[in-house]
């Protein structure tokens, strides 16, 4: 098949990571990057040091409201579709990125295959949940991460083209931490370099929900009480309020990093004591390396990870993160709920079984 993969931000390099690798053994895969996220530190280290094949297209679309930037992808993507006219496009996740993708596919009838199907927060009030439903709807093939994804497509009518294949995620986490790498200084958010603590916690936040001074300043509160620093490594969304925080209210044990590269962060959360993240990647990350996680959200993005206080929800609030992070985990060795590491081959094979000619 000659498939046209889109990405555009972060987590989606480092699933096509994983599953081009794969993917290309026996497809055409077109590489087309939204622009979406376009911080050499969010995109460029990410295809180098994964390996990602080069994009053929980069659209450089990025920023403005929700409405612009996927309507600026749409037009771009269409582009695209009509001059390749692919056998299929392939997405992943919930970004706008993968929306557009959705939407300019479905409308030329070229069928879709979504990976990472079936995600429900249950609330339209998080930005990411109108992607996920518009592009499960939209899709021919939807590959779930876990049986619980499968059964909220079940609910909504799609049983027949959903598949579980474990996290793809998990297969680029295990090809990383299976290396021996330790980052002994890292980058500064001041262009300084940073030596990394023996103990430490590790935090990142960077959601929409959570980008707000208050918020912010809440979960920095509650870290400044724990008893090792904590390593932040801040999204380009919450630098300038990040730094302003941190000089007015002079924190002493919060470490502001550059956004890392894949290699340091997998260092970071197998290391950390404990990780506080509203990151729906980095909760699994934390939950593979069986570190501890808080997770600042109203609502759960992996609920197969509530278990045994190994992940718990917490508002952004210093006296609930703090709770949260007194309690102890109980790790079950049996319990594997994102497979075994191997997803890439096992979509890989999906597509390979699946008519797309019957949808
Ligand atoms: C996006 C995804 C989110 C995902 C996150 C991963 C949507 C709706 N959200 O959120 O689901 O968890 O990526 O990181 O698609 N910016 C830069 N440089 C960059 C990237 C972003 O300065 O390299 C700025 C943008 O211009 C914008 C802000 O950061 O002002 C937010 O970026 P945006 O792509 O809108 O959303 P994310 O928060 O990254």
């Amino acid at each position: 098949m000659k498939i046209v993969t889109i990405v555009g931000a972060r987590p989606q390099f480092i699933k096509a990571a994983a599953l081009s690798r794969e993917l290309r053994k026996e497809h055409e895969e077109i590489l087309v990057h939204t622009g979406q996220h376009y911080d050499s530190n969010m995109s460029d280290v990410f295809f180098e040091e994964m390996e990602i094949p080069a994009p053929k297209y980069n659209l450089g679309v990025s920023g403005g409201s929700h409405a612009k930037m996927t309507a600026n992808m749409l037009i771009e993507i269409e582009k695209v579709l009509v001059e390749e006219k692919p056998d299929a496009v392939l997405l992943y996740g919930d970004t706008n990125s993968t929306l557009a993708g959705a939407l300019t596919a479905a409308k030329l009838l070229i069928p879709i295959i979504h990976i990472e199907a079936g995600n429900r927060l249950g609330t339209l009030t998080n930005p990411e949940e109108v992607n996920r439903i518009t592009t499960d709807h939209l899709s021919s093939l939807l590959i779930c991460s876990t049986e619980t994804s499968k059964e909220n497509l079940d609910k909504e009518g799609l049983s027949e083209r959903s598949f579980v294949a474990g996290n793809i995620m998990y297969d680029s986490f295990l090809h990383f931490a299976n290396k021996e790498w330790i980052p002994h200084t890292l980058l500064g958010l001041n262009g300084e370099q940073v030596e990394i603590p023996e103990n430490f916690y590790y935090m990142t936040c960077h959601r929409q929900e959570n980008s707000g001074e208050k918020e912010l300043k809440e979960i920095f509160d509650a870290m400044e009480c724990l008893e090792y620093p904590t390593i932040y490594p801040v999204h380009p969304r919450n630098k300038s309020r990040a730094m302003n925080l941190v000089n007015q209210f002079n924190y002493k044990k919060i470490i502001l990093l550059d956004a890392v590269k894949y290699s340091d962060s997998v260092y970071l959360v197998k290391n950390a004591k404990k990780v506080v993240t509203d990151s729906g990647g980095l909760q699994c990350e934390a939950f593979y390396a069986k570190t501890q996680c808080v997770f600042v959200l109203d609502y759960v993005v992996w609920p197969e990870t509530l278990v045994g206080n190994r992940n718990q929800l917490a508002k952004p609030d210093k006296q609930d993160i703090l709770e949260k992070l007194s309690k102890e985990q109980v790790i079950d060795e049996n319990y594997k709920p994102f497979g075994d590491g191997n997803s890439a081959a096992k979509i890989c094979e999906i597509i390979r079984n699946f008519d797309f000619r019957l949808k």
